[in-house]
């Protein structure tokens, strides 16, 4: 066992050396350190839009295309993807501050401050953001208090714009990091 990292995995295949997680403080701010395009997560069900403010959104592989979501589950769109079976990833573009922070309260009616339109499953797609991915839900596995969705991507647009990007709790624009 000597000379192995901690959690690596030795030689006859058991993990060792498992150790507390470090706290939550902790974890908040070494995350602050990961810069990400800021995109809001969009569905509908039963004839009603959700949608929330999104960083935790990542490239899985090409073939089949497929990216993640990581969803709380206390928030609200969180059950109407899980119905849908179905949601867009709408890149918000760098002059869509206010967007980001619309999608992130918690006010009611939020898609009657936003234009929007709508692909043929009904999931929304806010215009004039820098890319949307409609995607249909493949997998789900629950980590703690989030769903990771697995989406296999079905339709995609990009316009020129560059993305809003989210560092140190700070919304920035790329090219002004
Ligand atoms: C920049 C930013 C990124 C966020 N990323 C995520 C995320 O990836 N997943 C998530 O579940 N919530 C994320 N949130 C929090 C939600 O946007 C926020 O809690 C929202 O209010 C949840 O929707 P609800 O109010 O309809 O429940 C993020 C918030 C901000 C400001």
């Amino acid at each position: 066992m000597e000379g192995l990292l901690n959690n690596e995995i030795s030689a006859s295949g058991g993990l060792i050396g498992l150790r507390e997680p470090v706290d939550t403080n902790k974890f908040r701010q070494v995350m602050r350190k990961l810069a990400g395009s800021v995109t809001v997560i969009t569905t509908e069900n039963g004839g009603q839009l959700y949608g929330f403010t999104a960083t935790a959104v990542c490239s899985v592989c090409a073939e089949p295309p497929t990216l993640l979501i990581v969803v709380n589950r206390s928030a609200r769109t969180h059950p109407h993807i899980w119905r849908k079976g179905a949601f867009a990833v709408n890149v918000l573009a760098d002059n869509q501050k206010d967007v980001a922070e619309h999608f992130a309260s918690k006010g009611d009616c939020q898609f009657s401050a936003v234009a929007y339109s709508r692909m043929e499953s009904g999931v929304p797609v806010i215009q004039g953001a820098a890319a949307y991915i409609e995607c249909e839900v493949e997998q789900t596995y629950d980590v703690g208090t989030h769903t990771i969705f697995i989406g296999r991507i079905v339709e995609t647009g990009a316009e020129e714009d560059t993305p809003l990007i989210y560092y140190d709790a700070r919304y920035a624009r790329a090219s002004s990091l």
